[in-house]
C-alpha cells in the first residue's frame, strides 16, 4: 500500500506542494520517497530511501521545478526498500516517469518481452515495467500520442494498480488510471490533484471526484476527463462535496483504524493472492526437505503458526512445531541444528522474542525462511527466502487484517507442498485453491451480513467479566486468537482452549449465564463439537456459536449465533470464522468507551524481550 500524488497548478512551483501532500499521505508507507516534476522539456527527479523528513534533509524536495508533477511515498511489495527502488520509475530516454500503488501480477512477462526489445530496467519492482511499455508504445507509434499509449499499456497490465504518469511528448498532462486501488481527484480553483487518498489534498480542496476500477483520467490545467479502459467512452462524473476533517479522511470516514482494517479484509485477502510464485516454491522446496520444521512467532502471529500446522499436516502430511518465539531458545535453542528449518512469522519482522529465535537458530545453522508484512525489516535480511504478505500498514494496534494474509499465505504454502508432495488429489487442491480465491468475497459477505448482529451481541454481553473460547482441531487457532483480541481490545479476561480439554478442568469456572463462545467449523471435529457443547449447555452456560449458515444442529443449542457462508474448506476456515470475533472485540470496547487503536499497555512492533 503506497501513497500515490499528481498535481497540476496554475500557481508557482508544484514541488512544494507534492512534498506537503505525501507527508499527509504517509501512514499508507514511508520506506522511500520520489517526486518527478516537468520543466523546460526535461523531467527533474529527486528520490531517496527513508522517511519523507529524512529525505528531505538530505535533497530538498521542495527544490525542484515546474508547475506538474507527481510524487510517490512508498510501501516495498516488489524490491527492498532502496534508492533505486523508490518512484517515480522511468523509461530508457528518461521521457516518462510513472508512480504506482498495486501489484503488477503479470510483470515478470512483460519485464522479459521488453528487455527482449531492448529495454533496460534498473529497479527490482513491477511499477518500472509500465514506464517501458508506455516508451514502447510511443517508439512505434508516435503519433498515438501520450494518452493512447498509457491505455495501450494498462491494457497489458494484469494485478492492482493506481497510476499516475507525465511525460516530456506532452508536457501539460497527467494520465492516471485504476484498477483495485485507490484513486481520487481533488478539485480546486487554482489547482487539480490525483491521489490515493483524500487527506492527500483535503486541506487544499473539499471537492473529490472518486475513480472507479477500468477508469483512465486525463488531467490538464483545464479539467479533467474520465475514459472507461475497455471501450474508451466518456464517463461524466461531478465533484462532490466532502465534509471529513482530515482525520476523518485518514480513516476513510470509519471512527478507528481497527474497523477500517477489519473492512479492508477483502482486498488485503485479494492482494495475498498475488504473491511471487518463485518465492511461495522456493519455501515449499525448502520445507520439504527440512528433517524438522519449527514455526515460530509472538502473538497473533503465532496463532496463524498454530493454524498452519494444521494445514501443514493435512494438505501435505507434513508435522510441523509451532512454538512461542519468547520460549524457542529454552525449549529447542540446544537441539536445533544443522537439519532444522525456521519459518518465522512476524508481521513487522522486528519482533525481539522472534529475532532472539532465529539468531539462536542461525548460529546452529538452522535454515531461516521468513513470512512477514515489512519488507526491508530485520527478518527480511536475516532469512535464506522470505515472502511478502502484500498487507500495507497497519496502524490499528491489534492485527487484524494481517492475521488473515499470514493465514492466506500459510495455506497457500501447504498447498504447494501438498502438490510437492503428492499427498492429496488434484481434485482436492483445486477445490481449496478455488475456494481460497473466493474468500475475498466470502469475507466481504460475512462483513456485511453479520456485523450489525455482531453489535447486538456486544451490547448484550456488554458486562461479561469473563468469556470462554473453544473450539477443535484448526479451530483452536482461531479460538486463541479471537481470546486475545478481546482481552487486548476490550480488556475482558478470557480463556481459550481445544474444547476437548475444557472437561479437564477449565469446565469448573462454569454457572448459570457464563459466556461461551464456540467455533464451529463444519469439520471432522463438529460432532465432537455438539458434545462439548452439550456439557457447557447441561451447566447454564450461554452459548455463542460461530456457525456455517443453516447448521440447524447448533443453532438448537445456541443462545445466540453469528454465520458464515457455507462450503468452506476445514483448513481455510480460520480465515471467514475469525471475523466475527474481531468485529466482537472491536465493538466490546467501542461499548465499553475504550480507544480500540491505541490498547493500554501494547506497543505495535515488540522490540524488547
Ligand atoms: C495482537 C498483536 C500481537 C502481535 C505480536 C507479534 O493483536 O498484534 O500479539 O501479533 O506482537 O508481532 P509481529 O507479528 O509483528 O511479530
Amino acid at each position: 500500500m503506497c501513497g500515490i500524488f499528481g498535481c497540476i497548478t496554475k500557481e508557482g512551483n508544484v514541488a512544494p506542494l507534492i512534498h506537503t501532500s505525501l507527508k499527509r499521505l504517509e501512514y499508507r508507507g514511508y520506506d522511500s520517497v520520489g517526486i518527478a516534476t516537468i520543466h523546460e522539456g526535461k523531467i527533474h527527479v529527486k528520490k531517496d530511501q527513508g522517511k519523507i523528513d529524512d529525505v528531505h534533509k538530505i535533497w530538498n524536495l521542495d527544490d525542484l521545478p515546474g508547475s506538474i508533477g507527481i510524487g510517490h511515498t512508498r510501501w516495498a511489495t516488489h524490491g527492498a526498500p532502496l534508492k533505486i527502488n523508490a518512484h517515480p520509475h522511468m523509461d530508457c530516454t528518461e521521457q516518462v516517469a510513472v508512480i504506482h500503488n498495486g501489484i503488477i501480477e503479470n510483470f515478470s512477462e512483460l519485464k522479459l518481452e521488453l528487455e527482449n526489445n531492448g529495454h533496460n530496467f534498473v529497479s527490482k519492482t513491477d511499477t518500472e515495467v509500465i514506464a517501458h511499455l508506455i516508451e514502447e508504445n510511443l517508439k512505434k507509434k508516435p503519433e498515438i500520442g501520450l494518452v493512447n499509449a498509457v491505455l495501450e499499456a494498462v491494457k497489458r497490465l494484469s494485478g492492482s494498480y493506481a497510476i499516475a504518469v507525465i511525460s516530456t511528448s506532452e508536457p501539460d498532462k497527467i494520465i492516471c488510471a485504476r484498477n483495485e486501488s485507490p484513486l481520487v481527484l481533488g478539485i480546486s480553483e487554482n489547482a487539480i490533484y490525483c491521489a490515493s487518498d483524500m487527506p492527500a489534498f483535503l486541506p487544499l480542496t473539499n471537492k473529490a471526484v472518486w475513480i472507479n476500477d477500468g477508469e483512465l483520467v486525463i488531467i490538464s490545467a483545464k479539467g479533467y476527463e474520465i475514459r472507461r479502459i475497455d471501450d474508451f467512452s466518456v464517463v461524466t462524473r461531478k465533484p462532490e462535496v466532502i465534509d471529513w476533517t482530515p482525520e476523518m479522511a485518514i480513516k476513510q470516514g470509519y471512527p478507528h483504524f481497527m474497523i477500517k482494517e477489519i473492512h479492508e479484509q477483502p482486498t488485503t485477502l485479494r492482494n495475498t493472492l498475488r504473491l511471487q510464485e518463485h518465492y511461495l516454491d522456493l519455501i515449499a522446496t525448502f520445507l520439504d526437505r527440512a528433517r524438522e520444521v519449527f514455526l515460530v512467532a509472538c502473538g497473533t502471529s503465532y496463532h496463524a503458526c498454530l493454524a498452519a500446522s494444521y494445514m501443514f499436516s493435512k494438505l501435505a502430511f507434513l508435522a510441523t512445531y509451532p512454538v512461542y518465539a519468547s520460549e524457542f531458545i529454552e525449549q529447542h535453542g540446544k537441539s536445533v541444528n544443522i537439519d532444522s528449518t525456521i519459518l518465522a512469522v512476524s508481521q513487522s519482522g522486528e519482533t525481539a522474542d522472534t529475532l532472539a529465535a532465529v539468531t539462536c537458530a542461525q548460529q546452529r545453522a538452522a535454515t531461516i525462511l521468513g513470512l512477514t508484512n515489512v519488507i526491508g525489516s530485520t527478518l527480511t535480511r536475516v532469512s535464506r527466502v522470505y515472502i511478502s504478505q502484500q498487507s500495507g500498514p497497519e496502524i490499528g494496534v491489534a492485527a487484524t487484517k494481517t492475521f488473515t494474509s499470514q493465514l492466506s499465505v500459510l495455506a497457500q504454502l501447504a498447498l504447494r507442498l501438498a502438490k510437492k508432495r503428492g499427498k492429496i488429489s488434484q481434485d482436492e487442491m483445486d477445490y481449496i485453491s478455488e475456494k481460497l480465491e473466493k474468500l475475498p468475497d466470502i469475507v466481504k459477505e460475512i462483513i456485511k451480513t453479520q456485523e450489525e448482529k455482531v453489535k447486538q451481541l456486544a451490547k448484550k454481553y456488554r458486562d461479561a467479566k469473563i468469556f470462554f473460547f473453544l473450539g477443535r482441531g484448526i479451530s483452536t487457532a482461531t479460538a486463541y486468537e479471537g481470546r486475545l483480541k478481546l482481552m487486548e481490545i476490550a480488556y475482558v479476561p478470557s480463556l481459550a482452549f481445544p474444547a476437548g480439554e475444557s472437561k479437564h478442568g477449565p469446565i469448573s469456572l462454569i454457572e448459570p449465564g457464563f459466556p461461551v463462545i464456540f467455533i464451529c467449523a463444519k469439520d471432522d471435529t463438529h460432532k465432537t463439537l455438539i458434545g462439548n457443547i452439550m456439557e457447557m449447555k447441561a451447566r447454564g452456560a450461554s452459548i455463542i456459536a460461530i456457525i456455517e449458515k443453516d447448521d440447524e444442529a447448533i443453532k438448537a443449542l445456541a443462545d445466540d449465533y453469528i454465520e458464515v457462508p457455507k462450503g468452506i474448506p476445514e483448513v481455510l476456515s480460520p480465515i471467514p470464522f475469525v471475523i466475527p470475533l474481531q468485529l466482537l472485540a472491536y465493538y466490546l470496547a467501542v461499548e465499553k468507551g475504550l480507544n480500540p487503536d491505541m490498547p493500554r499497555n501494547l506497543a505495535k512492533s515488540v522490540t524488547v524481550k
